[in-house]
């Protein structure tokens, strides 16, 4: 459906913005003067590499559809019909509701179910993929049938050329998502690997994904259909159409991260399983499972990245009001690896789930040296941090009680901590007491997370820091500073992390920041740790002063409120406050 995708193809960031602005190369950039102010010396910068603007004079950036938005003073909707003019995209190919869309999802549909047949009679038809498929893979013909799974021909052309001898326009096919434009003439998007189709939840083909059939050969292992009229990756869950009945019988989901995995399983008899496949999970796949049951177990790698996708899982889980359990397998083992060696393993562990934030207390418990004053403390911010945004008063006071017993703290010193934690959630309408100071702090924070991002030798500050005073300004911004803390060592040199796919454009204005603000010759490691500590100072100051006049304002109404209770708590804060400044 993704009109957005398909401009942002076609048009470079830097062919929307030069027809507003003059461009000059600068580096592996383009710098020309902003449309926002009246400067003499260029602060507005573009970058092709990342595909976003930044506007250094006014702090504003983003993409090509934020650019125009803000040139012509038109909102979303209005500068997507402007581009797609722009791109020579219609529209209405992309819309809901008229006859056109579903014309062309009818049309899209047939050539997928056309290539699903193909492919499976092509893998019939090579010995090293059914090989592959049936004695590396283990997979029984049933299974093959049942789920679809084939074989793309190597040839670059096999697919589409089958295409159009059934008289299939490569307009139709484009729509389905098999072919690549990159090339003079349409080619094959899937060559030479097995290919598995994504169903919607009625078991109509939408895409495919792809494997390669050894993993060493060249390219990433899988690739899978980009964004179509019929797919969504955000939205899809595999395996849903031959899961749900056995869902609704079991009365619960096992959601794994690859999709052998779920074939495998369902091989195995265990058919109450799905994935998401390698992407974040998101409200809409939690909503379109919690239609089935309110049970979802989660069973993904127990590294980092899987500890992080599971952590914000329940994030997820708790907007959408589900029961988020965590299901640990043995380490180093995948679902499918674990029913080849005994499938009794796999049904044992799917019963073994623990709670959500039980699985996050143990996970961490070990991380931090909670014997020491700085891990404990490190540990209950941790936790206390999904405790403040438990739903159920009974379940927060059970975490509570739990995070105080742990860590053996006084359970009136876990609840002033969540306290704080609940008053610091960002609340923008708090925050803005003061325009000017709120400009200054966003462009402070800003510049902190370019050092943070761009050079990981000033993360170590982080260590040293009192954190709880860095209060961000906007989910984004909170968001990539918890991630650096959780993952000091990560890099964004080559590529946004794959957990921040939802802030990229963000994460990339602040690496672009990093380039242009804090690279040799003008700085050096010295210097920029003195900016990061000038920095930190500014914002504790900022902070200070905010929440005493917050405070301030607080105190008056609650003493107009005659609320004793409310008066002296609020002027214990104000003392603590007063410490740290
Ligand atoms: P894994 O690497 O855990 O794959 O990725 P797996 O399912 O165990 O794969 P096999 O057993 O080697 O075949 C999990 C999921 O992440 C997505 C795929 O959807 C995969 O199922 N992924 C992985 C990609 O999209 N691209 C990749 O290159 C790798
Ligand atoms: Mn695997």
């Amino acid at each position: 459906m993704d009109a957005v995708e398909d401009i942002k193809q076609r048009l470079s960031i830097e062919d929307v913005v030069a027809d507003y602005v003059t461009l000059k190369r600068s580096g592996s950039n383009f710098k020309g003067l902003s449309p926002f102010s009246n400067e003499r010396t260029p602060s507005f910068m573009v970058s092709p590499e990342k595909q976003i603007w930044h506007d250094f004079s006014s702090g504003k950036g983003g993409d090509a559809f934020s650019f125009v938005m803000e040139m012509e003073g038109v909102d979303f909707k209005g500068a997507l019909e402007l581009l797609a003019r722009k791109a020579g995209i219609d529209l209405s190919l992309y819309q809901k509701g008229d006859g056109s869309a579903r014309k062309n999802k009818d049309a899209a549909q047939n050539v997928l179910s056309f290539a699903v047949k193909y492919y499976q009679q092509a893998l019939l038809q090579n010995p090293k993929a059914l090989d592959y498929v049936v004695n590396n893979r283990k997979l029984r013909r049933q299974t093959i049938a049942d789920f679809g799974i084939g074989y793309a021909p190597n040839t670059g052309t096999a697919l589409v050329e089958a295409l159009q001898k059934k008289k299939m326009s490569i307009y139709d096919i484009q729509l389905a998502g098999v072919i690549t434009s990159r090339y003079s003439s349409p080619k094959d998007m899937f060559r030479g690997r097995i290919v598995i189709p994504l169903m919607d939840p009625q078991g109509q083909p939408i895409g495919f994904t792809a494997r390669l059939l050894d993993s060493k050969d060249a390219g990433p292992k899988y690739i899978n259909t980009p964004q179509t009229i019929l797919y969504d990756k955000s939205r899809h869950v595999f395996g849903l159409h031959a899961a749900k009945d056995t869902i609704r019988t079991e009365k619960f989901v096992v959601i794994v991260e690859g999709n052998m995995d779920v074939i495998s399983s369902h091989q195995a008899g265990v058919k109450n399983v799905v994935a998401t496949a390698g992407t974040a999970m998101t409200t809409y796949q939690l909503k379109a499972l919690q239609r089935f049951t309110n049970d979802i177990r989660l069973c993904f790698d127990q590294d980092a990245a899987g500890i992080a996708a599971a952590e914000r899982a329940i994030d997820v889980a708790q907007s959408v009001g589900v029961q988020l359990s965590i299901i640990s397998l043995p380490e180093g083992k995948d679902p499918d690896e674990l029913i080849q060696k005994d499938v009794s393993l796999w049904q044992l562990a799917i019963t073994k789930q623990q709670y959500a934030v039980d699985w996050l207390i143990d996970r961490y418990k070990t991380q931090f040296d909670i014997a020491s004053s700085q891990g404990k403390k490190q540990f209950i911010d941790t936790i206390a941090k999904v405790i403040v945004r438990l739903q159920n008063p009974v379940e927060k006071d059970h975490y509570t009680q739990e995070l105080a017993k742990i860590t053996n703290v006084d359970k009136a010193a876990i609840i002033m901590t969540l306290k704080q934690l609940s008053n610091k959630q960002p609340d923008l309408k708090k925050v803005n007491i003061n325009p000017k100071q709120t400009k200054d702090n966003d462009y402070y924070q800003d510049n902190l997370l370019a050092l943070l991002v761009g050079y990981s030798t000033t993360r170590r500050f982080l260590e040293t820091s009192d954190t709880s005073l860095f209060v961000f300004s906007t989910p984004e911004r909170q968001r990539l500073f918890e991630y650096i803390q959780q993952f000091p060592n990560v890099s964004f040199a080559k590529e946004i992390p794959e957990d921040l796919k939802d802030i990229e454009d963000y994460a990339k204005i602040v690496l672009f920041k990093a380039e242009e603000l804090y690279a040799p010759p003008r700085f050096n490691e010295n210097s920029r740790l003195r900016e990061l500590q000038d920095l930190i100072q500014k914002l504790k100051i900022n902070y200070i002063k905010q929440q005493r006049q917050l405070i301030s304002e607080e105190i008056k109404q609650a003493e107009l409120a005659g609320d004793q209770q409310r008066v002296s708590e609020l002027l214990a804060s104000f003392i603590d406050l007063n410490k740290k400044g």
